[in-house]
């Protein structure tokens, strides 16, 4: 009797320890994966943001973007990603499309974009994206797409090309986004319309379906964090036009020449005139880069007549390439390494799939397909 007792009382015990070993581990995994895959991310808000490979970054997207996604990438979950699908609406020839997005995604590193704390990848390495752009597509209307202003420019730029995916431009956007269920998109005025449908289709998914599943994205603005940077040939914006922007890139040489350049006037000829909006382009862009002290001395010589162009185009060309120097060096670095940026992208691409796929799956199921 006691004999059999103890043994009750021994195997109790074994099952007891193992059952302890058992939770114990569990628990130590369970907080394992927290520390490995989530600490960075927990409870941080979604960002998401996306930049077609067409050309190289200018001094308007760092000063405009790029700088705010660095600061964001310490505060928000951030996804930015490079559209090479979206290029694909004006059919660039295949050599170029490795070359495209490699050339952004050397940028975006070099301008502080961290891929330890965000997730930086291409989207041609994400096939989840395009299920989900299906589904989306089926539950959109031809008379909102076409309504989309972009699509109506692009229409009329592109007459012999207007492709279906011109069209459905705005739900591959969509899936873009709500793949990672992103609840912040930093985009400009121009992008208005398409997250306008980005947020129909969240709606619309969760309304056909009764269940609250996408979140609606919501357009976000730098604020006062993003700086305006005037073009050089005295137009309002830095656009991608040549003589009007400066690239991260550029060298030293091609940036003084394209400073001397910029568009001035015959100089003021009354003391303390206002100044007309190529010369405040000049000083805006001298605000940025040049010290207070510099911008202040030829405000003087403005006010009292004895400004020379020549001389300001020079301080600014020398205080650009102070700024551009260090993102230019880096620009370089991160490009002669392809292996790295390879690398970069795979891990990019690893932490997207597994987010997109969490969100897919759900899907598959929500619409009633059999899960992954
Ligand atoms: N349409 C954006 C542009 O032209 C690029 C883009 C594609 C994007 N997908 C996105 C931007 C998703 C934000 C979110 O600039």
């Amino acid at each position: 009797m006691s004999d059999s007792l103890g043994q009750e009382d021994t195997a109790t015990k074994t099952s007891k320890t193992r059952f302890d070993k058992r939770v114990f581990s569990y628990f130590c995994t369970q907080q394992l994966n927290t520390s490995i895959v989530n600490i960075s991310t927990m409870n941080k808000d979604i960002v998401l943001s996306g930049i077609r490979p067409t050309g190289n970054l200018h001094l308007g997207n760092y000063y405009g973007a790029v700088r705010s996604f660095v600061k964001m990438q310490e505060d928000y979950n951030c996804y930015f990603f490079i559209a090479d699908w979206h290029s694909l609406t004006t059919h660039p020839k295949p050599e170029n499309i490795q070359k495209s997005a490699r050339t952004i995604l050397a940028e975006y590193l070099a301008c502080g974009i961290d891929p330890e704390k965000a997730t930086i990848y291409i989207q041609s390495d994400v096939p989840e994206t395009i299920e989900l752009y299906l589904y989306f597509n089926m539950n959109a209307y031809i008379g909102e797409l076409g309504r989309v202003t972009t699509f109506k420019e692009k229409a009329r730029q592109q007459p012999d090309n207007v492709n279906a995916g011109l069209f459905t431009y705005p739900t591959l956007m969509a899936a873009d986004i709500l793949q990672h269920k992103a609840k912040w998109v930093p985009v400009g005025k121009d992008q208005e319309q398409n997250m306008e449908m980005a947020r129909k289709c969240a709606r619309r998914f969760n309304n056909i379906y009764g269940i609250e599943f996408f979140p609606e994205p919501q357009n976000y603005y730098f604020g006062g964090d993003a700086i305006k940077v005037p073009g050089l040939d005295g137009s309002g914006k830095m656009g991608k036009s040549d003589g009007n922007c400066i690239y991260l890139f550029e060298d030293e040489k091609t940036m003084r020449k394209k400073v001397m350049r910029a568009v001035t006037d015959s100089g003021p000829t009354e003391p303390n005139s206002p100044k007309p909006e190529v010369i405040q382009n000049l000083f805006m862009m001298m605000n940025i880069v040049s010290a207070p002290e510099t911008v202040k001395y030829f405000d003087e010589k403005w006010n009292d007549c004895s400004i020379r162009y020549g001389d300001m185009k020079k301080q600014l060309a020398e205080d650009l390439e102070k700024t551009v120097a260090p993102i230019r060096e880096r620009i370089i670095e991160f490009s002669s390494d392809t292996d790295r940026l390879d690398r970069i992208a795979r891990m990019g691409a690893e932490k997207a799939r597994e987010s997109a796929a969490k969100t897919l799956n759900e899907v598959r199921k929500i619409i009633g397909f059999r899960q992954y």
